[in-house]
């Protein structure tokens, strides 16, 4: 039997899997997401989140999706590692995830197939082609280049490429040194870590998303400051302390996560 099924619930609760359904609306997770919404609407063309390792960028992404799965209006590709070598390859890859590979296969005419299917279906058919990116840190200088270049293809009024970039920051210096990239950023927002209130939030939010519709405080207030201390609001490591706590009190037949579980799981991994 799952560990979590001792505990009434339906579904594992603190999986490491970006899944939307476990997503708690931090007022910074709601922030960015409300307004990458408001950005793709109003094609505003280049929108980056910057955010540390395990600060819920993919689960954002895959939140992203959901926000606009039943509008036709926008069709949405997806690229999860974005660490094409050469810029053949990248452009390769982008036409044929658009299904538009032209007859004669080089970066120009690559590039002018894209550029005329963007035309086509942005201007003529009047819909939003979204290119979500995530680990952005993995983009190379010259596929930067290619981005930029696809971020050229605009009307009047709006671009037609609506590109989000999920990054680590690593990325920052790299897109600093490409001329008029920094400028054609129209969204950027960085993700920090949750406070202490709304660790327990999540923490509270994800049982509950999870089955547990009775409060029957599987933490106490002592262990949740812990677990807050010592992973500092990083969702990841919220989850995975977690994970680690209810599958301790299991094997040790209590009740509830209590201060001394979570000292004894820091300990244990800093190998005391
Ligand atoms: N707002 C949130 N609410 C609940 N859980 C979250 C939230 N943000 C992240 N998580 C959880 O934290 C874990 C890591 O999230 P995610 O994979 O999205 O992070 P990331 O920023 O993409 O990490 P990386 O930098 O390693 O790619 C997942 O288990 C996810 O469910
Ligand atoms: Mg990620």
């Amino acid at each position: 039997m799952s560990y979590y099924k001792v505990f009434g619930l339906e579904k594992e609760p603190f999986s490491t899997s970006p899944d939307p359904e476990f997503f708690y609306n931090s007022t910074g997770h709601e922030t960015a997401l409300k307004r990458l919404e408001i950005a793709i609407r109003l094609r505003k063309g280049l929108s980056i989140i910057f955010g540390d390792v395990g600060t819920g960028k993919t689960t954002l992404l895959r939140t992203l999706l959901k926000v606009f799965k039943d509008e036709n209006d926008f069709i949405f590709h997806l690229i999860l590692d974005p660490s094409y070598k050469s810029e053949f390859q990248f452009l390769f890859s982008l036409v044929r995830m658009f299904g538009i590979m032209p007859e004669f296969k080089s970066t120009i005419d690559f590039k002018e197939a894209m550029e005329k299917y963007l035309f086509q279906k942005g201007v003529e058919e009047d819909k939003t082609i979204v290119l979500l990116i995530d680990e952005g840190q993995k983009i190379n200088m010259e596929n930067l280049e290619v981005l930029r270049t696809l971020l050229n293809y605009e009307t009047n009024e709006y671009k037609l490429l609506q590109l989000v970039i999920m990054a680590q920051v690593e990325l920052l210096p790299r897109i600093k040194k490409i001329r008029n990239f920094m400028d054609r950023i129209s969204l950027k927002y960085t993700i920090n870590p949750l406070g202490e209130a709304e660790t327990k939030e999540m923490i509270e939010f994800r049982l509950k998303a999870a089955g547990n519709h009775y409060q029957n405080n599987l933490f106490t207030d002592e262990a949740i400051k812990l677990i807050y201390q010592q992973t500092q609001g990083h969702p990841r490591k919220i989850s995975m302390l977690c994970h680690d706590a209810l599958e301790t009190i299991v094997m040790r037949d209590k009740p509830r996560v209590d201060a001394e579980i979570i000292n004894s799981l820091v300990h244990q991994e800093a190998g005391v």
